[in-house]
């Protein structure tokens, strides 16, 4: 067996909510999975003051709180020993300096990877210092979202590409790392029942939900900037889209799950913007502004729902609705596909893909009502995976898994450059229609559904957003 290589995970935005939650823990379970082979390393890099010692302290706490593995005070020890933290200002481009010297005194035979989990508007700052420091031979994970809008993502990724190359860029997008959206892609393709039939001449529509319970929090300096279309829409749920839309590749390796993707993300259909408001609808939650450090008066949207079409002969037609938003009534992600009728009289069957809290898959048909002649009954069958696998406990968090795709050097699980622009030049487009009409926000109530005028999208088509009451036990 090959030597495990040594690496050297450099975070900025090191003492940032996102690394707490998900990544040391993501590090820790890599090494409490026990497949992992390789030697990794993390320098925590953040503005805050505090040492290594300090950090450590912290990190555990966290670490003991998120690991989906209870946690081995051994284990736990070892992997803190493997974790420093480095105070810099991200923004002082001279003091990269100090960190390049002690990236070369005490990590000088490791492969280095940064991460960037910090907001947008620092990536160019980030970059210059690695760069004026000569530490641009590394690989580089950047969160999401990759720039504010078209214009800016492109002079952003000409910046990265040209300091780091492209093949040493790797941009996350979470979603595509989650068990049940991998999963999309077995159960289109390997199953005959679904195989033949997805497509417009058998689905109605489709429906994708990602409805969160927590407000912003404390993020709300990011997301103001940002807002339910940028932060959920452009990346997440257009990258599921692309996974559930996509056509059979005929190499899914190699890159040709990607270029798949791409194509549904190049074959969306423009949207006319004097009839913006039958496509999109944007909302915000009663109390959103008062969150700490959002504008008083900011007009910020926690909540989108879109219809998109796509110009495919695979789905001429066929809507697919969007929609997300914050403080809801639930915490629940999921897809819905929904199969045309048989008969006027019929229920549509209904294909339930859960992606969380529940993972699992349910389906809808019709049988005959038992003991009469002529009438239907509408019953399901369920497939609970988080209950049903005995070791779902053990079922790798999304970052877990990119974490090591990225070490691994493997690209598939991320999100090419090529479909983020294919998919800000479709948000742009919608951002500024929307805009343009001068569309209020419509407001809802927190723990509420979101507000009622998403449902304009879908009435006029005689559709109607679909609760599904499937609770996965
Ligand atoms: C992040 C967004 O990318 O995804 C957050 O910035 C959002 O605002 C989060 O809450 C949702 O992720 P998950 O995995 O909890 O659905």
């Amino acid at each position: 067996m090959n030597k495990p290589t040594l690496q050297t995970l450099v975070i900025f935005g090191g003492s940032g909510d996102l690394t707490f939650r998900k990544l040391l823990p993501a590090v820790y379970n890599l090494y409490a999975s026990g497949k992992f082979e390789q030697n990794l390393q993390v320098v925590a890099v953040g503005r805050r003051d505090m040492d290594s010692q300090a950090y450590r302290e912290l990190a555990d706490k966290w670490i003991r709180e998120q690991s989906r593995f209870k946690t081995d005070d051994t284990l736990l020890r070892q992997v803190s020993e493997r974790i420093s933290y480095y105070r810099l200002d991200l923004q002082a481009e001279a003091a990269y300096q100090g960190l390049a010297r002690l990236l070369r005194q005490e990590h000088a035979d490791s492969r280095l990877i940064f991460y960037y989990a910090v907001s947008p508007s620092l990536f160019e700052s980030i970059t210059k210092g690695v760069i004026s420091a000569g530490l641009q031979d590394a690989s580089v994970i950047l969160e999401k979202p990759f720039g504010s809008d078209l214009e800016n993502a492109r002079q952003l990724n000409g910046v990265l590409e040209a300091a780091f190359g492209r093949d040493k860029v790797y941009h996350i997008d979470h979603y595509l790392g989650k068990e049940m959206v991998r999963n999309i892609l077995a159960v289109r393709f390997h199953n005959a029942i679904f195989s033949g039939i997805w497509n417009y001449q058998h689905i109605d529509n489709i429906q994708i939900t990602a409805a969160e319970e927590d407000g912003v929090g404390t993020r709300g300096g990011y997301y103001d900037q940002s807002g339910a279309f940028r932060d959920m829409v452009q990346n997440h749920l257009f990258q599921v889209l692309s996974v559930l839309a996509l056509d059979e590749p005929g190499d899914m390796d190699n890159g040709g799950l990607q270029k798949a993707q791409l194509q549904v993300l190049k074959s969306l259909h423009p949207i006319d913007p004097w009839d913006i408001s039958h496509y999109l609808v944007m909302g915000q939650y009663d109390g959103y502004q008062s969150e700490p450090k959002v504008r008083p008066d900011s007009q910020t949207a926690t909540y989108a729902a879109l219809k998109v079409l796509l110009d495919t002969p695979r789905w001429q037609g066929v809507p697919f609705y969007i929609r997300t938003g914050k403080k809801l009534d639930r915490r629940e992600t999921e897809i819905i596909i929904e199969f045309k009728r048989t008969g006027p009289d019929d229920l549509p069957d209904l294909l339930v893909i859960k992606v969380q809290p529940d993972e699992g898959i349910y389906l809808r048909f019709n049988v005959k009502t038992p003991g009469e002649q002529g009438s239907l009954l509408p019953v399901h069958m369920d497939y609970c995976q988080s209950c049903n696998l005995r070791n779902y406990q053990n079922t790798p968090e999304a970052y877990e898994r990119l974490l090591n795709a990225c070490i691994q050097g493997d690209h598939s699980m991320f999100s090419q450059w090529d479909q983020i622009e294919a998919s800000w030049q479709f948000a742009n487009q919608i951002l500024q229609a929307w805009t343009e009409a001068g569309q209020p926000l419509a407001g809802y109530a927190p723990g509420s559904s979101g507000p009622d005028e998403a449902k304009r999208l879908l009435t006029p088509e005689q559709r109607e957003w679909l609760k599904v009451d499937v609770t996965l036990e």
